[in-house]
């Protein structure tokens, strides 16, 4: 039996949510520029993005650029923002044509107006689409959507819009900038490196974690079959026991 059709299409997950890491070490492993295995990375999120549209994922995030990331060599950092404008001229046309609509989370003011407007264009002509939700993490860290969310709570707190009792988990959610979008159910991470990197803190209390040794440009549709596979053998218990799962 094939990867695909080992997967049970009646339990996918609605969100998942991927650390594409290792496209340095995959382009320094053949004597090239870090640079080069960026390009490559894009290659491999194409297959990413059109293997969930075909499985009806509803939601994909794949964390692009930290807000660590700002930190690399000014070199790096302007070759990625380059390719990240190059993707998205090359990609707009297929993006509609697909009804794939591309939402962002992060701070977008630290970008250059060109990589912003360019972002900003793509979101406003995919926003019709309705089918796979696919959210670029750009310049974003989780510490700084929940210190934003702390902030937008106590001006509308101060300014008696809200009242302090009435916070609960539900409503401080919606102050994220994931308001609406449910929790990732499987996160993915490339390049064995096993540590989340300020991503989705909040959202991914209690989701299931897929480690994998691939370096990020050699991952495709198979690779994402397998972590899906992984996930469906897993019993998530949200604090309960097997007992009361086997019950219901
Ligand atoms: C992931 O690959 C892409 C970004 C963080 C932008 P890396 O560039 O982190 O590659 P490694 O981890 O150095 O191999
Ligand atoms: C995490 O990868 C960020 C992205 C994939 C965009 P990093 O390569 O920046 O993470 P660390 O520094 O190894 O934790
Ligand atoms: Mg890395």
């Amino acid at each position: 039996m094939s990867l695909s059709e080992q997967i049970n299409t009646d339990r996918l997950p609605e969100h998942i949510a991927i650390i594409m890491d290792g496209n340095g070490r995959w382009a320094r492993q053949r004597g090239m520029d870090r640079i080069f295995g960026h390009h490559q990375g894009v290659k491999a999120l194409r297959e990413v993005i059109e293997a969930s549209a075909e499985l009806k994922i509803g939601h994909l995030t794949v964390y692009a650029f930290s807000t660590e990331n700002w930190g690399r060599p000014d070199e790096e950092v302007s070759a990625l923002m380059d390719i990240m404008v190059e993707s998205l001229n090359n990609e707009t046309d297929t993006l509609i044509k697909n009804n794939i609509r591309l939402s962002s989370i992060g701070d977008t003011g630290r970008l250059s107006a060109d990589v912003r407007s360019r972002l900003m264009e793509t979101i406003k002509l995919t926003s019709g689409a309705t089918g796979l939700n696919l959210i670029v993490a750009m310049s974003y860290s989780s510490r700084w959507e929940m210190t934003e969310a702390a902030r937008k709570l106590a001006s509308d707190i101060s300014a008696g819009r809200v009242d302090p009792e009435s916070v609960t988990e539900f409503n401080f959610s919606s102050y994220l900038a994931t308001a609406g979008i449910p929790d990732p159910e499987l996160m993915i991470r490339t390049s064995g490196e096993m540590r989340i990197s300020n991503f989705l803190l909040w959202q991914m209390a209690y989701t299931e974690f897929y480690f994998t040794d691939i370096l990020w440009p050699d991952f495709g549709k198979e690779e994402l079959y397998k972590a899906i596979i992984d996930f469906q053998k897993r019993e998530r218990r949200f604090g309960k026991t097997s007992e009361q799962l086997l019950d219901k």
